[in-house]
């Protein structure tokens, strides 16, 4: 059964995705002073991250991009994106948003204009009142980038009906649009590694666990494009670089003596040169350099002529559950906060939010409560509570039975209150610093409908 991410109900099995698919854990301790949805267990997943703590630690470039898409209101599980978009950008990242005007075009019924101005007011703005600064940053839409649209055109020379259909379940009656809006999304995320964006380096997409689709694909894309391609060698140890794609003779050997001195001067002496096969062979290479050799050919493969993408690396967050138990829907309003509720009608739903406990008070204090089912202690994790040694409190008291489910509601409530209260004062006193972040490389006339 494939994921949907136009549908995407609550993904209860994530370990199939690790399992079936090869994503990894992610380890909620790998680095310091990470956002609380990073460190408390919130991000399950990952592909390629250590490309990233890398970049981090040793403050080399790194992109990171994300995308909104402008449905309905923003709430707090699109918060958890944002957190993590804030924390990368205090840590280097050129930071991209990218707003997915197409996609809610083709997918949910929305004009282009109708959606720019959604995200605008529901999503960008907020982002800026929670510390989204301008610094390194673009936010653009993808109507407007050509970049995005132009790359979308060309990898899809690499992709078929049948591939699209087994990967997003397509069928023969599914619009051309929609169809297209995968392909636009990897125009999203490689785009930033355009020489006029930046190049070619690591790039990290934060995700929700229903985008491990999107991101598969693009990794496949970002492979397929490379003129390069790394493969154990069979019948001997060692690794071969294959170019991918008929090259003459000429061509052949200018691109295999590139990606010799590149390797050589990387420290791979002992390389043979197989013309007639495509091949380079790496003899003293084993499989865990093949990301490196992939990483140290990307350059030279620039210079000459091909894209050199890294393949982008992502994290995966589980979605957090409705307020009433079930899934949290912007168009279920009793199911989420969203940032722009009233804050006394938040705390009110915060108070009459499904807890984890128990029938009776008397079951509870004997029991303990259930916080891995509550909505309550979620929020806490994730939003409202800093300290993690008050969360693991919360979480003992809980447990064991002392903390009942009023004091935490009045908890929740009085703090949620507070949050939105803060963010939408510095939501209004936004005026047109909006701009600042918004770029758009070629802005033409879009029409809706
Ligand atoms: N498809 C994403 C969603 O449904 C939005 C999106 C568009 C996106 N482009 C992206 C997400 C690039 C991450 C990276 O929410």
């Amino acid at each position: 059964m494939p994921i949907n991410p136009w549908s995407s109900e609550n993904i209860e099995d994530y370990q199939h995705l690790m399992d079936e698919f090869g994503m990894r854990s992610f380890d909620p301790t790998c680095m310091e002073d990470m956002p609380r949805v990073m460190r408390r267990g919130t991000v399950v997943g990952q592909r390629g991250f250590s490309l990233i703590k890398d970049a981090i630690e040793m403050g080399n470039p790194y992109a990171m991009l994300t995308g909104l898409m402008p449905s309905g209101r923003m709430h707090l599980g699109h918060k958890m994106v944002i957190d993590q978009v804030i924390w990368y950008q205090r840590h280097g990242s050129d930071t991209f948003v990218s707003v997915a005007d197409m996609e809610a075009f083709a997918t949910r019924g929305y004009s282009l204009d109708r959606a720019r101005q959604l995200a605008l007011e529901e999503y960008i703005k907020n982002y800026i009142a929670l510390g989204l600064k301008p610094k390194k940053t673009q936010i653009y839409f993808q109507s407007t980038r050509s970049s995005v649209k132009d790359l979308a055109y060309t990898m899809g020379k690499k992709v078929n009906g049948t591939q699209l259909k087994e990967i997003y379940g397509f069928t023969d009656t599914t619009s051309i649009a929609h169809i297209m809006a995968p392909l636009i999304q990897v125009g999203d995320i490689l785009h930033v590694q355009l020489e006029k964006y930046g190049g070619p380096r690591p790039t990290i997409v934060p995700v929700g666990l229903d985008q491990d689709p999107h991101i598969r694909f693009t990794r496949d894309l970002a492979q397929a494009h490379r003129i390069y391609s790394i493969k154990p060698l069979t019948g001997e140890p060692g690794l071969g670089v294959f170019l991918k794609g008929d090259y003459t003779d000429d061509k052949a050997d200018a691109l295999l003596k590139k990606a010799m001195s590149a390797l050589k001067s990387n420290g791979y002496e002992d390389l043979t040169e197989n013309l007639p096969y495509r091949q380079l062979k790496v003899h003293a290479a084993t499989e865990w350099d093949m990301d490196n050799l992939s990483i140290m050919l990307s350059q030279p493969e620039v210079e000459m002529g091909g894209y050199g993408f890294y393949p982008p690396s992502a994290t995966y967050h589980k979605f957090m559950r409705g307020l009433t138990g079930g899934k949290m829907s912007s168009s279920k309003p009793d199911t989420a906060i969203f940032l722009s509720d009233n804050p006394r009608e938040a705390a009110a739903k915060a108070r009459r939010a499904f807890t984890g406990g128990r029938q009776t008070l008397a079951e509870q204090k004997e029991k303990g409560g259930e916080p891995e089912k509550c909505s309550i202690f979620e929020m806490f994790v994730n939003h409202l509570v800093d300290s993690d040694e008050e969360v693991n409190d919360i979480y003992d008291r809980c447990r064991n039975g002392e903390l009942m489910c009023g004091t935490c509601k009045k908890m929740a409530s009085e703090r949620i209150e507070e949050l939105l209260t803060g963010i939408q004062e510095k939501k209004s006193s936004i005026e047109d610093e909006w701009k600042d972040y918004i770029v758009d490389d070629n802005c033409t006339e879009q029409r809706g409908d």
